[in-house]
């Protein structure tokens, strides 16, 4: 298949593109090159005969007019967006921007793609998003695909805004699209502004690992690189019309999670030990979700699909890349807000 990721420079389109290529399809990567971009995420794929980069914005009609006439994409993987919840407190207009007008002017280019080539039963929208529009659970539940949306941060609102506008793109325009829900991941190339590269980084320099609260809000951790692969499995075989929520199976607490990571440090990295001496509890987040956790039922039943790691596992491989690639993420620390406390202001 040819695809055109969008996003594919940041941390989940660039294992998509990774997979994708691995797995012999065309790629062609559309992305802003925003401050969560790096271009060293899909190095190793750069020189392969099906893949192409386009530096460009998805709220830019005219040229998404022209790469969906170019390249004739079999489908759409839209992953760009602005993902971290902390800068959606401070400033939400960007979020509105890219996840919601963002999502429809794509929407409205591969709508116009799809009917210029006679309506293709085979082609596919697919819309990437999150658990965090359901809301916070408390102590038990899970997030089902039927599960009501309740989003309650600036950019759970507008990734669930963006999920409205894909559900009536199809139902209104009959665009054959897909949507995928998924918990928080982790794993190789994740920007270092996100909790489990902070924990690792900062532990790695000695430095206080910031624990928002206490440290009890609970998440289901799944690895980038299994939900690359869960990822293209939607494409290939969800159903049009469908969502399906892609979890780990495992589930943590952040502090739990952390001290994970210090024990795993603790191992690979022993003369910095015990590194959860260095766990410092700051002011929580405000709006904090409590738990989320999804029910990974149907990926399992109708696709066949599961996590391939254990959490543990997952981390061991993440620190092992950290410790083995300090040039990407040392470059990446310079970039702005990176290493401030974001997000208290409200
Ligand atoms: N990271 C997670 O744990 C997680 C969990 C659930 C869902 N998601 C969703 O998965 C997708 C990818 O997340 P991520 O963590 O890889 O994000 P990321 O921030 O690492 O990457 C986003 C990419 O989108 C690009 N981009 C941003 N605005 C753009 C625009 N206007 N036009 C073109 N490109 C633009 C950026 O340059 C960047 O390369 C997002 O839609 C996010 O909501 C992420």
């Amino acid at each position: 298949m040819k695809l055109l990721v969008t996003g594919g420079a940041g941390f989940i389109g660039s294992a998509v593109v990774r997979h994708a290529i691995g797995a012999g399809h065309a790629v062609v990567n559309l992305d802003a090159l925003t401050y969560a971009a790096c271009l060293d995420n899909v190095a190793s794929v750069a020189d392969a005969p099906g893949y192409t980069f386009v530096q460009g914005d998805i709220r830019d009609s005219a040229l998404l007019e022209t790469v969906f006439a170019e390249h004739t994409p079999d489908a759409v993987m839209h992953l760009a967006a602005e993902s971290h919840v902390d800068r959606s407190i401070d400033g939400p207009g960007a979020f509105i921007d890219t996840n919601v007008v963002g999502t429809y002017t794509l929407l409205q280019a591969a709508r116009g793609y799809w009917e210029a080539q006679g309506r293709p039963e085979r082609f596919r929208f697919h819309h990437i998003s999150t658990d965090e529009v359901f809301g916070s659970l408390g102590a038990t539940g899970q997030f089902t695909e039927d599960t009501p949306y309740d989003p309650r941060s600036p950019y759970s609102a507008s990734k669930a805004a963006s999920d409205h506008l894909v559900r009536a793109w199809h139902h209104t325009y009959g665009l054959p699209v897909v949507l995928s829900n998924c918990s928080n991941n982790y794993g190789p190339y994740h920007f270092p502004e996100k909790l489990v590269p902070v924990v690792i980084l900062n532990a790695l320099a000695g430095q206080p690992i910031p624990v928002y609260g206490k440290g009890e809000n609970v998440r289901d951790w799944l690895y980038v690189e299994d939900h690359a692969d869960a990822l293209l499995t939607v494409l290939q075989r969800g159903q049009v019309g469908r969502s399906y929520n892609i979890g780990g199976e495992n589930e943590a607490r952040n502090i739990d999670l952390i001290a994970m990571i210090c024990a795993l440090m603790d191992e690979m990295v022993p003369q910095g030990a015990p590194h959860d001496r260095l766990i410092s509890f700051v002011t929580d987040r405000p709006g904090h979700d409590l738990r989320y956790a999804i029910d990974p039922s149907r990926m399992r039943d109708e696709l066949g699909w599961r996590p391939s790691v254990t959490l543990e596992e997952g981390l061991r491989r993440t620190l092992r890349w950290y410790l083995d690639n300090r040039a990407w993420w040392q470059a990446l620390q310079a970039r702005d807000g990176v290493g401030e406390r974001l997000g208290v202001k409200a």
